[in-house]
């Protein structure tokens, strides 16, 4: 059987002031289409995947919006954590939920914030890597070819001799510094991580059995396929113990049987207002707009984004990012959109 697993815990800093603590970008409708992130996620697994095998990971706080937003799901679904650990606890923690219920399933791992727009190629790159899942203990990622030196991504490294549809990785290298990453494209044999994963919970979990021991000792014992009172006791009690790690530095990067298939979609991960801006469609100046209605006069290349619909007036503005949510407005050059994280701490201890 086929299941997925959604990570929905991240809080998207850079999006800010959009994207907050309270309530993270996966939450909201970023592109303006009347869906949210997470709501676009859940329909394209949803194709490939059965809606009542689809979970969702992400932090307590987020149980009531995961539920509002997915009235398909039941409460069930949602693998709750009391504690930001990163992703590695929280794949581990629903792989030993999945594989109680079914030993033989086979687990998609998905970021709930990613911009994915052909869903059948989407589709069909998911089945060939479920495929190879179910035929081998392998673990499986989807790379993206680079387009420039990502200092935020993983690297993927394979032989550049194989012509294999799913090749066998080499090197699985996360955030490397700058001039790795230059040295990583230049190679030409590397590819971007999408951060999407495809195993059998038997391969999984026997990685974390060899790679992240004392996480599996701690987590093996109190995991049940439903989410009893029991079950959240311990999770209460244990979570905060697990180390905080990705699964990027925990598995890929130590694991032997890691596999790529290139990706036959356009992938985008909408980590900043820039990559949002890149995706949208532009007027005639080069302007992208989410739900304003809009009167500019000598403005380009604006992110222009209000959290409900609003007449934003421009005179003279060029590469910025301009955001009006309810209680902050945010004016910001679009080239400095990396900084917002530091901005943000700044403001956060004032206000
Ligand atoms: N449930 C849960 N709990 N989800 C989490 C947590 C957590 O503690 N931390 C992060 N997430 C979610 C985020 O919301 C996001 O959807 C996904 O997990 C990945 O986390 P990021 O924090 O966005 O990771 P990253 O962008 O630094 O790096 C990953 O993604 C890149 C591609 O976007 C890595 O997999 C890289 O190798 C990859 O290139
Ligand atoms: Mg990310």
């Amino acid at each position: 059987d086929y299941y997925a697993v959604i990570m929905a815990g991240g809080i998207g800093s850079r999006f800010w002031p959009v994207s907050t603590q309270e309530f993270p970008k996966q939450f909201h409708d970023m592109l303006g289409t009347g869906e949210t992130l997470l709501q676009k996620t859940f329909s394209r697994l949803n194709k490939i995947i059965p809606s009542e095998n689809i979970y969702i990971l992400t932090n307590e706080m987020y149980l009531e919006i995961t539920l509002k937003q997915l009235p398909e799901i039941s409460e069930e679904q949602v693998v709750l954590e009391p504690a930001m650990r990163n992703t590695a606890p929280c794949i581990l923690l629903s792989a030993l939920k999945i594989k109680k219920k079914n030993p033989n399933a086979l687990m998609l791992v998905a970021p709930s914030d990613h911009w994915i727009e052909d869903e059948n190629a989407f589709a069909d790159d998911v089945q060939a890597c479920f495929n190879a899942a179910q035929r081998e203990n392998i673990l499986l990622t989807l790379g993206i070819e680079p387009t420039f030196p990502n200092t935020g991504y993983g690297y993927i490294e394979s032989d550049k001799n194989d012509v294999s549809e799913i090749k066998k990785v080499k090197q699985f290298r996360e955030k490397p510094n700058y001039e790795t990453a230059k040295q990583f494209l230049n190679a030409g044999n590397f590819l971007w991580n999408a951060g999407i994963f495809i195993w059998s919970v038997k391969s999984i979990v026997a990685s974390f059995e060899k790679n992240l021991a004392e996480m599996n000792a701690l987590f093996s014992k109190g995991i049940s396929v439903l989410n009893t009172s029991e079950e959240k006791n311990f999770i209460e009690k244990n979570y905060s113990g697990a180390e905080n790690i990705s699964i990027d530095y925990g598995i890929l990067e130590k694991a032997d049987n890691v596999f790529v298939k290139k990706a036959t979609f356009d992938w985008n991960d909408l980590g900043t207002w820039g990559a949002l801006y890149d995706k949208l469609k532009k007027n005639e100046n080069q302007n992208a707009v989410v739900n304003a209605d809009t009167f500019l006069k000598n403005s380009e290349n604006n992110m222009i984004f209000t959290d409900k619909k609003k007449l934003v007036v421009l005179d003279g503005i060029e590469d910025y990012i301009v955001v009006d949510k309810e209680d902050v407005l945010l004016l910001f050059p679009k080239k400095k959109e990396q900084e917002i994280k530091e901005l943000l701490k700044d403001v956060s201890a004032q206000f």
